[in-house]
């Protein structure tokens, strides 16, 4: 079955479900998991930075003997190379280490308080130079796009958030969606914090689909894209497998009702 993609504002198309690679530092796991996670159908994963793993996703795609289009890749510019020559020069090293002249997407990893306004306009020039194909940002607030608004040429492609049943922040996605922002949720099984949900659990037992899986299908009939991270080749595949079934409208407002605010990252809540 072809994995659902979402156009962006620049015209490109991102695959719903990319593999998030956070925390993924050996050699030989992020090889396993990224051949799983190839083999199962993922072509969208989902680096930064601030990960020190752009050289093993690099390796990887290469690895694979794949086409460098068949890939969607993003990466995020760490918050210690926000100063705008740090962004570019910052961004030429990510290029190489990703072996790759572009990248298929190029994120603000965080408000930066201060250097976000020029850092922003760094990323604008990279995207008119064909480095980035869309260009983002992460952790924003309604507050902090409302604001980039004064000063952005380029509407950002996307807002890559904390989102799951126990954090759904609908104002932000609302704002986002309106604006033609795509949103991407990260840790979208809340870092795997909260596992033992027993509504999550009987709405899993009635599908015949895993606690996870749930989480995962919630996110994408909400239209956004998700970022599950898993190194498990088991669960790489269960977590893609999510796109042979649908939540009934009735399910999905019982899972609704589960927010409770829970940040298993950082918050950009009160970043001025
Ligand atoms: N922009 C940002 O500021 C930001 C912040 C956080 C994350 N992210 C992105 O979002 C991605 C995902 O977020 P995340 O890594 O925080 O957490 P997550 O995807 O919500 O959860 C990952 C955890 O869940 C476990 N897991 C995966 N699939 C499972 C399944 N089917 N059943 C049970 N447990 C499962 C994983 O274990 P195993 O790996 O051991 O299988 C891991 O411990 C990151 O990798 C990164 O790409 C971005």
């Amino acid at each position: 079955m072809a994995l659902p993609e979402i156009t962006l504002n620049t015209g490109k198309n991102i695959p719903q479900i990319g593999l998030g690679v956070w925390q993924v530092k050996d050699d030989q796991e992020f090889q396993t998991a990224f051949d799983a996670a190839a083999k199962a159908g993922y072509r969208h994963f989902d680096s930064a930075q601030f990960y020190e793993n752009e050289h093993l996703l690099g390796n990887a795609w290469k690895n694979s003997g794949l086409p460098r289009e068949e890939f969607f890749l993003t990466t995020k510019i760490a918050l210690a190379n926000f100063k705008p020559a740090k962004v570019a020069a910052s961004f030429e090293e990510s290029l190489k280490k990703l072996q790759s002249d572009y990248v298929d997407l190029l994120l603000l990893h965080f408000p930066v308080t201060i250097l976000r306004k020029n850092a922003w306009k760094a990323l604008e020039q990279i995207y008119a130079e064909g480095g980035a194909k869309s260009i983002g940002v992460s952790n924003y607030t309604i507050r902090h796009l409302k604001e980039m608004k004064k000063y952005a040429k380029i509407t950002p492609a996307v807002n890559q958030i904390e989102l799951h049943v126990f954090l759904q922040q609908p104002e932000l996605i609302e704002y986002c969606q309106n604006e033609g922002i795509v949103v991407e949720a990260y840790s979208p099984l809340a870092h795997s914090q909260d596992m033992n949900d027993q509504t999550v659990q009987k709405i899993a037992d009635k599908y015949g689909k895993t606690y996870a899986q749930i989480m995962l299908r919630w996110l994408v009939q909400k239209g956004l894209v998700i970022l599950p991270k898993s190194v498990t080749p088991s669960r790489i595949v269960e977590n893609i497998s999510i796109f042979d079934f649908e939540i009934s409208d009735q399910d999905m407002a019982v899972l609704d009702t589960l927010d409770k605010d829970l940040r298993t990252c950082w918050s950009p809540v009160y970043v001025p």
